[in-house]
């Protein structure tokens, strides 16, 4: 049970965040990172105003994100991740991105509406924070995700759909499979720029809703179909992505679907399924189903055999057969 001061704290919630954001975008971790600097010199070397930078740094301090040494400031090794080339740097823009829209939360809920663009429409107007975007999903696979690779055998070929910029093609090929990332034309390029040194893995430019996509992926060409996180983008196609990703995978293959449930967890994982459907239904048009019904929609594809693995929430990760 949450106390009034426990909701004054959530309310407040966002601005650790913001906190984060600023120092992010000022360039205070990148400054910090080498030698020690007082709160004066960081705000004349980022002409910032001294008093706000003080309190920016102080707060970073309290929040575990700089170190205080007497009167000068230090990044640690973790906010230096945070830094211009910091791999949590397009973390902290996903995130600053999405946070406006959830201020428009009631709207989402009240018309079942998201707040923002369809995925397609901003690849043409905002390519650079879908470009970002991405690589926040490849920080977030590495940091947070399950160990898919361990579910297929060495030399097996993979299909991953809706690949991205290899958030799992990338550990499935170090593992030893053959991967191919497929992608829309604007992501299978940027993906085919930033694992072009990685082997194992060839890039392609499929539309998976277009009509040709099954010619182009070519029936039973794989051993292993890979959906992760594809679903829950969709509402209706989601049950003709399975199809195709059964239709993909030979006679005897595999389709691993790896989704974050809507269900609630347990202890401090209660929330964030539904929180993390809430997050699919306020960004796109589809949302986080959860298990149950992620087997329904399996069992709905023609899979004869589905079967959970044991990861525990909030990841599902399923077999179909
Ligand atoms: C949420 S991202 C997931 C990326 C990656 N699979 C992961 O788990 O991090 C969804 C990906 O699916 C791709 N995608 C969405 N619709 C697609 C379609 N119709 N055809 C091909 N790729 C698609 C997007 O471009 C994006 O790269």
């Amino acid at each position: 049970m949450t106390t009034a001061l426990g909701a004054i704290d959530l309310l407040t919630g966002y601005q650790a965040a913001a906190a984060l954001t600023a120092a992010s975008r000022l360039g205070i971790f990148d400054l910090t990172a080498g030698v020690p600097a007082t709160a004066g010199q960081i705000a004349t070397a980022l002409g910032t105003d001294p008093g706000g930078t003080l309190s920016l740094l102080d707060s970073l301090v309290g929040l575990g994100l700089l170190e205080r040494m007497d009167s000068r400031y230090a990044a640690t090794a973790l906010s230096a991740r945070l830094g211009s080339a910091g791999d949590l740097r397009p973390v902290a823009e996903k995130e600053a991105f999405f946070a406006r829209a959830w201020l428009d939360l009631a709207d989402t809920v009240r018309t079942g509406r998201p707040r923002i663009a369809a995925w397609e429409e901003r690849l043409v107007t905002d390519p650079d924070q879908c470009r970002d975007f991405l690589r926040a999903l490849v920080v977030l696979a590495t940091e947070t995700g399950p160990d898919l690779a361990a579910l297929v055998e060495p030399g097996a070929r993979v299909v991953d759909l809706g690949g991205g910029l290899g958030s799992y093609a990338v550990p499935l090929a170090r593992a030893g499979a053959e991967v191919r990332l497929i992608d829309l034309p604007a992501v299978a390029e940027w993906a085919g720029e930033e694992l072009a040194a990685a082997p194992g893995i060839t890039v392609e430019a499929v539309d998976l809703t277009g009509p040709g996509a099954l010619a182009a992926l070519g029936p039973g060409s794989a051993d292993v179909a890979l959906v992760s996180h594809l679903l829950h983008d969709y509402d209706d196609i989601a049950l003709r992505l399975l199809r195709l990703a059964r239709e993909v995978v030979r006679e005897g293959g595999t389709v691993i679907v790896f989704e974050l449930p809507g269900d609630p967890g347990e202890g401090d994982l209660e929330a964030f399924g539904p929180m993390f459907d809430l997050m699919m239904r306020v960004e796109t048009p589809g949302r986080a189903r959860r298990v149950e019904e992620l087997i329904d929609l399996l069992l709905a594809a023609g899979f004869s055999s589905v079967e959970r693995t044991g990861h525990p929430l909030p990841h599902a990760v399923l077999l179909a057969r």
